[in-house]
């Protein structure tokens, strides 16, 4: 059933340029086989090809690294996981159990910087014996040097924690090149242990030693920190706060650094999403090259103007919630309907949920597309979109503005406390 079209045991050499071809079959390649799932893929011997977009093979081809992933899961099941291909991925996944690197492939070299590429999912093709294959593609920015930029974050609760997990988990850069401060002890303590990061003494031990350093605090904490530590900032830094409603303007007035705006997401635990970016007018062309580099390795950094950054913020960032709001009101709806409970229902909504966002993504087809295939003239699906299309506009319309009022009193009042 799967042939062995061609073999290429030989050493790859340690600028050897790796693409990942979408279908293989079509050039010669190198079976692999996982010794613990079924999942079978084509490798070309020593350079796979045909990238979906051409940036993505811009920058693949301009990467003279190594490609890394996580354990993936490539099935259309969601309790099924698979192995990463041996002859790219030298990151496990912290759920499974550690992975031994094949003695037949050559390890990264030391001191490579890692190419990420991420799966994009899993196809069977049909024809004889449901041959199924994946595709990977580059999040499109090659890592940045991780051995010269020390990254600082002041504040470890949920997003500096999670920025500063992901960050080393997906290979953006090294556990000891990150030094974190926070207001208690006890949760940075706890992440330094799990991670290996530094725990800084203060926020300004923190702030000495940063090249990037993230500000992952409340927005109305923001001002109070940069001047705390303005006396050890310097204009060779970089200080990004990832706190919504602070101006660039007066985050410029409040230090010597170079500073810029992000916007991350929770998705980003798992690779995907949108880090919003917006730069102050002292940022460099490196300053944003190494910054879309970091939040590359973790989603999809998106740069735009700070007027634009609240309302993408609600579609990156409060988006997740939102979806996750729908779905918990559809499920319980169902429930109130009777004939299944609210934890049943939410676990059907939840399958559905993420196989929708699988079938968008792979098939890269639009929303309009999704529905015009289920939604079948005079069919029943139809009746439920039509009630959404009454209704939603309206929806959405208010949960916008009710944001946006939010947004405004918010940065009225950062602007009123700490004036630039
Ligand atoms: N959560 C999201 O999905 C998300 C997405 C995008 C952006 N953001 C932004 O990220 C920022 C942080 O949000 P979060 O959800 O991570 O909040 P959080 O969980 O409350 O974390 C805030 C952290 O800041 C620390 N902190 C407060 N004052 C400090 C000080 N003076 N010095 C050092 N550390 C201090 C807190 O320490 P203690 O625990 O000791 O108080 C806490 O660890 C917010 O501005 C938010 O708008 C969040």
């Amino acid at each position: 059933m799967f042939r062995k079209v061609a073999s290429s045991s030989s050493g790859v050499s340690k600028k050897a340029r790796w693409t990942y071809s979408k279908s293989c079959r079509s050039y010669p390649t190198r079976e692999v086989r996982y010794p613990s799932a079924s999942l079978r893929v084509w490798w070309r011997g020593r350079t796979f090809v045909s990238m979906s977009a051409s940036k993505r093979r811009r920058y693949c081809s301009r990467s003279s690294g190594w490609l890394t992933t996580k354990w993936v899961n490539m099935s259309n099941s969601s309790s099924v996981r698979y192995p990463p291909l041996p002859s790219v991925i030298f990151h496990k996944h912290r759920h499974d159990a550690p992975f031994r690197y094949p003695s037949r492939y050559p390890r990264p070299p030391s001191g490579t910087h890692p190419f990420r590429f991420r799966p994009r999912g899993v196809r069977t093709c049909g024809g004889r014996g449901g041959v199924s294959f994946f595709s990977l593609h580059a999040n499109g920015y090659p890592l940045p040097e991780a051995a010269m930029t020390t990254i600082g974050i002041i504040g470890t609760g949920s997003m500096g924690s999670m920025l500063a997990r992901t960050f080393i988990e997906y290979g953006a850069c090294r556990a000891e090149d990150i030094i974190a401060s926070s207001r208690s002890g006890g949760p940075l303590s706890a992440l330094a242990g799990e991670t290996g990061i530094r725990a800084a003494a203060d926020n300004r031990e923190a702030a000495r030693e940063a090249d990037i350093l993230f500000l992952c605090v409340k927005p109305l904490q923001v001002r109070d920190i940069m001047e705390e530590c303005a006396p050890v900032c310097t204009p060779a830094q970089l200080v990004v706060p990832v706190a919504s409603d602070v101006p660039l303007a007066c985050l410029s007035a409040w230090t010597p650094a170079r500073v810029a705006r992000a916007i991350p997401t929770i998705t980003s635990r798992c690779g995907r999403g949108i880090t919003l970016l917006a730069f102050g007018d002292r940022v460099t062309g490196a300053d944003k090259a190494a910054l879309t580099a970091l939040f590359g390795a973790i989603s999809r950094p998106y740069v735009t103007t700070e007027e634009t950054l609240c309302l993408l913020t609600d579609l990156t960032s409060c988006g997740p919630a939102f979806i996750a709001a729908v779905a918990d009101e559809w499920a319980a709806a169902a429930s109130r309907r009777g004939g299944i409970d609210r934890r049943a229902a939410e676990a059907l909504v939840r399958e559905t949920l993420i196989a929708t966002a699988l079938v968008l993504d792979h098939h890269e087809m639009d929303c309009r597309d999704l529905i015009e295939d289920v939604a079948t003239p005079a069919g029943i699906t139809r009746e439920g979109v039509d009630v959404l299309g009454e209704q939603m506009p309206r929806v959405w319309d208010d949960i916008l503005a009710a944001t946006g009022a939010r947004h405004r009193s918010l940065r009225r009042e950062v602007e009123r406390r700490h004036p630039p």
